[in-house]
């Protein structure tokens, strides 16, 4: 059985955008994949944060992934793990200079002020590939955004196995959905939807309302036109574009089917649509989040068994790394 990895920063509810780029996946790989999923609170200090709010969020998140259907035997906290730290360091030193200068997701976050940013923004992708190749898992499942950290991550198995004279990291293959893995901010249809956008309209989140949702969705911003009929006509249309492919992704339904049986009507009957299908998914998630929430001490016991779990599996692939690199024991 192939091992998945794949992980999510709890530096806020997770959102639409994570929900279609990423958690739905993890739900339908579970079933017949030897599956990890990680709340990756290491990465959430790259940029600034406070402690109280990170407990916060890393609990919330355990609680939406839960709710979302993830299996809570699979389901730790990072910093649990020292297989991550331990390894990253070796990756610090394996990966180059070079390869991080090009990594675009490091351009975006770190905008004109580079200097004035933590050094682990800019280490961040090695720490990814050691949170993956700490157990050797094979398929990775992330939104379109993640694409360049896994071809680095490959990139560094190779360079540590080459160097060391070893097949000892496997390649990993990326597992991208073909729809929705970037779906957009409801206020711009440019902007990735993303925890950090300062406007709140700009994402549904897990555990939004029947009411936050519709009332999201009603001011989403789109343009005056009516809907077209085909693909071709979303042209210069990030917004309509985005609502469709959203509607297309949640509904199991191709674009075109869906342009199909909006064609030529307004947004007003077609946000009502999408809501209502939103709403008819995500808001049994929201109930049973804001249940889990509830009950810390069942949260706290999950992320403690995952963590334990996840070290049995990881330890003698890393000690063995740590051999190969030439620690004495
Ligand atoms: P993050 O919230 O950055 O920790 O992302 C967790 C997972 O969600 C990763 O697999 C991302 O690629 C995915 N993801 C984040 N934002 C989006 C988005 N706007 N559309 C699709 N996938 C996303
Ligand atoms: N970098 C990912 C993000 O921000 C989260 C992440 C960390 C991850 N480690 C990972 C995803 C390992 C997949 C595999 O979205």
């Amino acid at each position: 059985m192939q091992r998945v990895f794949s992980g999510i920063q709890p530096t806020g509810i997770p959102h639409l955008g994570n929900y279609l780029g990423a958690i739905r996946n993890w739900v339908t790989l579970q079933k017949d994949h030897d599956c990890l999923f990680c709340l990756v609170d290491m990465h959430s200090l790259t940029m600034l944060w406070s402690p109280e709010a990170l407990r916060e969020q890393t609990l919330a998140s355990t609680a939406c992934l839960l709710a979302s259907g993830i299996d809570p035997t699979r389901l730790y906290n990072q910093s649990a793990v020292s297989a991550h730290a331990r390894l990253g360091w070796i990756f610090n030193c394996v990966s180059r200079l070079g390869w991080l200068n090009r990594m675009t997701q490091f351009k975006d976050k770190a905008g004109k002020n580079r200097e004035n940013h933590s050094a682990g923004l800019y280490v961040y992708p090695n720490l990814m590939a050691a949170d993956i190749l700490a157990f050797h898992a094979t398929r990775v499942p992330v939104g379109d955004d993640q694409r360049q950290h896994l071809e680095l991550a490959n990139d560094i198995a190779q360079k540590f196995n080459h160097d060391m004279g070893v097949e000892f990291f496997p390649q990993i293959e990326p597992l991208i959905p073909p729809h929705a893995a970037r779906v957009m901010s409801l206020r711009d249809g440019s902007k990735k939807m993303s925890k950090s956008d300062p406007s709140a309209q700009s994402r549904i989140i897990l555990n939004d309302t029947a009411d936050d949702i519709a009332q999201k969705i009603r001011k989403a911003r789109t343009d005056a036109e009516p809907l077209p009929s085909e693909e071709a006509g979303l042209e210069g249309r990030p917004e309509a574009r985005n609502l469709l492919t959203i509607y297309a992704a949640m509904s199991d339904r191709t674009l075109a089917d869906v342009l199909g049986q909006f064609a030529g009507q307004g947004f007003g009957t077609f946000k009502q649509a999408l809501a209502d299908l939103l709403v008819e998914t995500l808001a049994p998630v929201a109930d049973e989040t804001r249940r889990l929430m509830g009950d810390r001490a069942h949260l706290m016991q999950v992320l403690r068994q995952g963590a334990e779990r996840a070290r049995a599996v990881s330890e003698p692939i890393v000690s063995e790394a740590e051999k190969l690199v030439g620690f004495l024991r």
